[in-house]
């Protein structure tokens, strides 16, 4: 046993307990009708979100990683995502509240015990700089953020609150020039990064222009306010269709207040704020947006190259501002604020090329369909990544202020069906210089 990977045991297990706080706040601000209920179509009950972190834990920490006997194999079926759809899960006999966490609570202790003893350090390559653990912890995470979602799309009395995030000092605006050439997409290095992050590879990217902010509000209701949602003419063949049979107006959660708008946000509704990034829009949206401002989405690896590619060494940064990990002075994340933060409020988060909040505050829109990168292979399981690949996914960028620190990189690669809008998606525009 080496002083560092004494270090790296207590990274995972900080990781870990980190984790489970903020399940428990998600799990806990809300009574027990509430964590059973169906709250949209479109979301699990968060009692199954709860007891199906649980289960993925003791799939690969304790059974796998650990070689432990099954604590519950009985409930495995219930809590496969690919077994029940999100609308149905209300209506199976899933764990209770109070099983559901006595259940995570004994897989956590398991998995700890696994943690003391794995060769983490080494040997296998699932366990490998704690990879497995990571994992684990990115899935918990990323089931917050979908339990977030949940709580947005849940009606009645607020029951989260966080600090306004902070204001700007100066608003951002305007684009910047990203000069043609090759960079490096992707990541050999990421301890751990997920098998679509990988491997790195060169892509030459043509020269184009990328705005320093997201799309604000003012900007998207001055869309709405030209007719943007009535005009085929800024949307595909497959937006307008969509536009009209679901008959879109405005991202979800806005409402007409005077002549301006106000949306809802976690049970309180309130004026939009004019220079925060839109949020709650879909792919179809955005795009109809950016065709409208004589602009279009970025592709992907323009995206990465905006917020990784290093003009003075040529070399790919984990993040916009270096190789630091996020603190709160670079970025909005992990539901510190329940909203985005206005454009121009994290200067130290900024490119070298002066892109701003290209992590944190909304995920974003790319024009790029989710596939694997040239060598792709499927670790540690082909569910994870590789059975959405194809054109019915588009991939989303950057993290919202609802991904945790632990589940966003320079390289993180989020997807989701173009018509989606209850995660917190934005977009910015870029165009062909
Ligand atoms: C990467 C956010 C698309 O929530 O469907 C959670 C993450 N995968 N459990 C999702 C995930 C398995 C995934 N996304
Ligand atoms: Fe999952």
């Amino acid at each position: 046993m080496t002083i560092e990977t004494d270090r790296l045991r207590d990274r995972v297990a900080a990781e870990l307990l980190r984790a489970r706080e903020r399940t428990a706040l998600l799990t806990e601000a809300v009574d027990e009708d509430d964590l059973t209920r169906q709250h949209s179509p479109l979301m699990s009950p968060l009692v199954w979100d709860l007891a199906h972190v649980g289960s993925q834990e003791e799939l690969w920490l304790v059974r796998d990683v650990g070689g432990r006997e099954p604590l519950r194999p009985d409930i495995d079926e219930l809590y496969d995502a690919f077994k029940h759809a999100r609308r149905d899960r209300s209506a199976l006999p899933l764990l209770t509240p109070a099983e559901a966490r006595r259940y995570v609570a004994q897989v956590r202790d398991k998995a700890l015990d696994v943690l003391d003893r794995a060769p983490i350090d080494g040997g296998r390559r699932l366990v490998a700089d704690g990879f497995a653990f990571g994992m684990i912890v990115q899935h918990e995470q990323q089931h917050d953020e979908t339990m977030l979602a949940t709580h947005q799309l849940r009606a009645g009395a607020p029951v989260l609150s966080a600090a306004p995030p902070p204001a700007a000092a100066s608003v951002v605006s305007g684009e910047v020039l990203v000069p043609a050439g090759p960079f490096t997409m992707g990541t050999d290095t990421e301890a751990w990064a997920l098998d679509n992050e990988r491997p790195a590879h060169q892509v030459f990217v043509p020269a184009f222009h990328i705005d320093r902010a997201a799309v604000t509000n003012a900007a998207y209701a001055a869309f709405i306010d030209a007719g943007g949602y009535d005009d085929p003419r800024w949307w595909s063949a497959a937006g307008w269709e969509h536009r009209q049979a679901a008959g879109l107006t405005a991202p979800a959660h806005w409402q007409r207040d005077g002549d301006g708008w106000a949306a809802t946000t976690f049970g309180r509704t309130a004026p939009i704020v004019p220079d925060e990034p839109v949020v709650h829009v879909g792919f179809h949206e955005a795009s109809a947006y950016a065709a409208w401002a004589g602009k279009r989405l970025p592709t992907e690896a323009e995206w990465e190259k905006a917020a990784r590619w290093d003009p003075a060494t040529g070399r790919s940064r984990r993040f916009p501002w270096g190789d630091e990990p996020p603190s709160a002075r670079h970025a909005n994340l992990g539901q510190q604020h329940l909203r985005p933060a206005p454009a121009g409020a994290f200067p130290d988060g900024a490119s070298p090329l002066g892109v701003h909040q290209l992590i944190g505050d909304v995920w974003e829109w790319t024009s790029s369909d989710f596939h694997g990168y040239p060598g792709f292979a499927a670790f540690p399981y082909r569910e994870y990544s590789e059975v959405f690949f194809g054109p019915d996914y588009k991939v989303l960028r950057g993290g919202s202020f609802g991904t945790d620190r632990s589940a966003i990189r320079g390289t993180f690669r989020n997807w989701d069906y173009p018509i989606r809008r209850q995660i917190f998606s934005g977009f910015r525009c870029a165009r062909d210089a």
